[in-house]
């Protein structure tokens, strides 16, 4: 039975939270595979409206096992927040799993996860400032502190006291900002560590012992392909690998990649990011503000799910999709937020970009160069009619039906999943990805 991943193949916010909801129902195990709470997932479905951050989409469903992978950054405290969050409203979360050997996000990672910003003046990432980047510096630089450490204060103790002097030092040489204090940092983690120890355990175990049974399992992506480390658009990425590429899905649960049967890219309609960074189809115009507060009278308009920033909105870029399609070995998209286009007249693709006369087709690697090309418009005409209550594809509106049929064109791939809306229900499934 298929090990099903979810990827971003965005900027990110394309609605992975939804369609993991979605597709949660066949799975008996969903898993979070990469990066912090800097992700926020939202899902709407009978169970209310919920924001999550670090616990996968797959909680709604009692039966299902929920894991958080080795590959994500956690902040104890976020997460048991989540949990707290979550019960007082009826979710159980007895069936959620904490992999022993994810790191943890410390206080100086966040002290220096502002400070580095703040460096960086008018170069600066844009962050949410969760402190995921400096996690993952510890993390590759075998500083950091793992759930596993927080079992045993005797194993706690020396790596804090190591890895929050060189912190101190770099806090307050580098930046000249306060350090952190290691007993009160201390005290902390060791009560967070009491409090999650009932759901640390063996994740790599429940991955492959469900797939081996002949369940499905879902991998759950965070942020998107184009945040990704090494093939976004460095340096205005985050610190972590989102795609499904360099096997950063099967890394992040402890899996092969041939483990893995399918990727799903999750796709909006349109484009939209937050943070700073290239963005050749960005718009400035009326249209940005009409796609950006879309359902905003019911808290659902385009601001981040993590920091309530504005988001940047654009229209699709097929040549920064098609590069994420590629290098996620895409299998199937899952197009999102199409009726958020329902009342435009025209609807525009970028198909290439023009530098220079030159024709671009492939995304270039060089922000001075991103920041420069001028985007290539084909126009589509709308629909101009609601498709929220379309549940079949020959239902869609012809022009609807034409736009999907020329992205999957430009994206080389097939659009498996169109969501209409933001609740579970609200779906076209073109084929079942199960
Ligand atoms: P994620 O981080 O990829 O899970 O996405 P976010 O939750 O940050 O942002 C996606 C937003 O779009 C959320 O507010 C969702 O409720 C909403 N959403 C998802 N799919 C649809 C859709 O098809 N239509 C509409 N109108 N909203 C959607
Ligand atoms: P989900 O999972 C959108 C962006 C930040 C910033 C860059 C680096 O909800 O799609 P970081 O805090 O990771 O060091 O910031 O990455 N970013 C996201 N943008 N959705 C996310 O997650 C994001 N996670 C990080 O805005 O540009
Ligand atoms: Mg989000």
């Amino acid at each position: 039975m298929p090990i099903v991943v979810v990827v971003g193949g965005q900027w990110g916010d394309e609605g992975k939270g939804r369609i993991v909801d979605l597709l949660a129902r066949k799975a008996r195990v969903v898993a979070r595979y990469s990066a912090g709470n800097n992700a926020g997932h939202t899902i709407v479905n009978e169970r209310g409206e919920f924001k999550l951050h670090l616990v996968p989409a797959g909680i709604f469903y009692p039966d299902k096992t929920c894991v958080i992978g080795n590959g994500v950054a956690v902040d104890p405290e976020v997460l048991l927040e989540e949990i707290d969050d979550l019960q007082s409203k009826g979710i159980d979360t007895s069936k959620l799993v904490l992999s022993d050997r994810a790191q943890l996000i410390m206080p100086w990672h966040i002290a220096l996860d502002r400070l580095d910003e703040d460096s960086r003046g008018e170069h600066a990432i844009g962050t949410t400032g969760k402190g995921v980047g400096p996690c993952f510096v510890d993390k590759v630089a075998r500083r950091g502190i793992r759930v596993a450490d927080l079992l045993r204060a005797e194993d706690l103790i020396p790596r804090v006291r190591t890895a929050l002097d060189y912190a101190n030092r770099v806090i307050t040489g580098v930046y000249g900002g306060e350090p952190i204090a290691f007993d009160d940092c201390l005290a902390r983690y060791v009560e967070f560590g009491q409090r999650l120890a009932p759901y640390i355990g063996d994740v790599q175990a429940i991955v492959l012992g469900a797939h081996r049974q002949g369940a499905h399992v879902l991998l759950e992506g965070a942020q998107g392909s184009l945040l990704d480390l090494d093939h976004g658009t460095y340096p205005y990425v985050t610190s972590s690998v989102p795609s499904s590429s360099s096997g950063g899905a099967a890394l992040g649960v402890g899996i092969g990649p041939t483990d893995i049967q399918r990727v799903v890219g999750v796709f909006k309609s349109y484009c939209t990011r937050v943070g700073n960074g290239p963005f050749p189809t960005e718009l400035f115009d009326e249209t940005a503000a009409t796609l950006r507060d879309h359902g905003k009278e019911f808290g659902r308009g385009e601001y981040g799910t993590t920091t309530g920033r504005p988001r940047r909105i654009g229209w699709l870029d097929a040549v920064a999709a098609r590069y994420s399609v590629r290098f996620n070995g895409l299998s199937a998209l899952a197009l999102t937020r199409l009726d958020v286009l329902d009342n435009l007249p025209t609807i525009k693709i970028c198909t290439g970009y023009e530098l220079d006369g030159q024709l671009i087709e492939t995304l270039p690697a060089r922000e001075s160069v991103l920041d420069r090309v001028h985007p290539i418009y084909e126009e589509l005409p709308g629909w101009m009619e609601p498709t929220t209550e379309v549940r079949n594809f020959d239902d869609l509106p012809e022009q609807a039906q034409a736009f999907v049929k020329r992205v999957e064109k430009l994206l080389e791939c097939p659009v498996d999943l169109i969501s209409v809306g933001p609740s579970r229900e609200q779906a076209v499934i073109v084929n079942p990805i199960f």
